[in-house]
C-alpha cells in the first residue's frame, strides 16, 4: 500500500499547527509539526517530506531563510513549499517566491482551499517524481548490457548539473541537465555486448559500430519536447569541440548541454577502472584532461566548460568519492 503524504508544518504558533493538523489528518496526510525553521531544518535531514507548509515570521529563522535552504539543497530542493502570510502584501510574496516557495496562502487559511492547493500541488509533484523515475530507469536499463555501474550516469548527471550552475545557466537547466545527462549512452542498447565489454582496443569495424551509439540513443528518445536536452546529449556527447562523432559538428554548433556532458562523462570514464584500460585517480584524471594523452586532448572540450572544471576540480573529487562510497553501501547492504 502506498504511504500517506507526509507534510511539514511549520509555524510558531500552537494554536495554528493544532489547525492544520485538524484539517489535514482526517483527509489521510501525517502532519509533522515544527516550531521554527531551524527544528524544520533538522526535521527535514531525517525524515523523507513530501510538502512544507511554511509560516514566514517565526522565531530563530524565518520562512523566508527556511525557503532558501531547502531550495538549495540538492536533497530537499524538489519538495514543493507552500508559504502561509499574514502578511498581505505583494512583496511578502516577491520575496517567497524569489526564496523558491511553489504557492501562497493567506493567513487565516481557506480551509477548501487550503485542502485544494495541497491535493493539487501533492499530484503535480508526484508525475514529476513519475518522470523523473522512468527517466532513470530507462539510463539504467541501457546500462544493464554495459560495463558501467549505476553510479557513472548518476555521477555524470551532477558532474554536469555542476559546471551549468558554474557556467551561470537557469536553475530549470541545471535540474534539466542532473537529470537528463543519465541518457548520454541510452543509445549502447543498440550495440552488442562483445563490443562492449570487449578487453583491450575496438577494431575498426567494431569502432564503426560503437559509433552509431549516439544516433540510436537519439532514436530512442525521440522527439518530445520535454526530453530535447537529453535527446541533444544522446546525439552529441561524442562531438568533442570538433572532430568527434556522428556530425562532425564544431565549436558553439554543439548544444552546450552536449559540451558539458562530454567533460563530466570524460572525467568519470577515466576515474573508473574498464577491462580495456585502468583506472586513475583524481590527479591522473585531472592531469589527462588539462594536459592530453593519447586520447583526450584539451582542446576537445569547450574551453569555458574546461575552465570551469580546473576551477571546481576538488568538487569533483569530492563528488565521485561521495557517489562512489554511496554506491559501495547500497550495494553491501542489499
Ligand atoms: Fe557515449
Ligand atoms: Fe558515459
Amino acid at each position: 500500500m502506498k504511504r500517506a503524504y507526509r507534510i511539514l508544518a511549520v509555524d510558531d504558533e500552537d494554536f495554528n499547527q493544532e489547525l492544520l493538523q485538524t484539517l489535514l489528518e482526517p483527509k489521510g496526510y501525517e502532519v509533522v509539526t515544527a516550531d521554527d525553521g531551524k527544528q524544520a531544518l533538522e526535521i527535514l535531514s531525517e525524515k523523507n517530506i513530501d510538502l512544507i507548509l511554511l509560516d514566514i515570521n517565526m522565531p530563530v529563522m524565518n520562512g523566508y531563510e527556511v525557503c532558501l535552504r531547502v531550495k538549495e539543497d540538492p536533497r530537499t530542493r524538489h519538495i514543493p513549499v507552500i508559504m502561509i502570510t499574514s502578511l498581505d502584501s505583494r512583496e511578502s510574496r516577491l520575496k517567497g517566491m524569489e526564496a523558491g516557495a511553489e504557492e501562497f496562502l493567506q493567513k487565516p487559511a481557506d480551509q477548501a482551499e487550503l485542502l485544494l492547493r495541497v491535493g493539487n500541488i501533492l499530484r503535480a509533484a508526484e508525475y514529476e517524481d513519475a518522470f523523473n523515475y522512468a527517466i532513470m530507469a530507462l539510463a539504467r536499463a541501457a546500462e544493464a548490457n554495459d560495463l558501467d555501474t549505476g553510479n557513472h550516469i548518476l555521477r555524470v548527471g551532477e558532474f554536469s548539473a555542476l559546471i551549468a550552475a558554474e557556467l551561470g545557466q537557469a536553475d530549470k537547466f541545471v535540474e534539466d541537465i542532473r537529470l537528463q545527462a543519465t541518457l548520454h549512452d541510452v543509445g549502447k542498447v543498440h550495440i552488442p555486448s562483445h563490443i562492449l565489454k570487449k578487453p583491450g582496443l575496438l577494431d575498426a569495424g567494431e569502432m564503426e559500430e560503437m559509433k552509431k551509439h549516439p544516433a540510436f540513443g537519439a532514436a530512442i528518445i525521440g522527439d518530445h519536447p520535454q526530453l530535447a536536452m537529453g535527446r541533444d546529449i544522446a546525439l552529441y556527447h561524442h562531438e568533442k569541440y570538433g572532430g568527434g562523432y556522428p556530425a562532425g559538428l564544431r565549436g558553439e554548433d554543439i548544444p552546450l548541454a552536449a559540451r558539458i556532458v562530454t567533460l563530466a562523462d570524460c572525467y568519470d570514464a577515466l576515474r573508473n577502472s574498464r577491462v580495456y584500460k585502468p583506472c586513475y585517480d583524481h590527479a591522473g584524471a585531472y592531469r589527462i584532461i588539462t594536459e592530453g594523452d593519447d586520447r583526450t586532448r584539451p582542446a576537445d572540450f569547450d574551453q569555458a566548460v574546461l575552465a570551469v572544471f580546473k576551477k571546481k576540480a576538488d568538487r569533483f573529487e569530492e563528488l565521485y568519492i561521495k557517489m562512489t562510497d554511496q554506491a559501495a553501501a547500497q550495494k553491501r547492504s542489499a
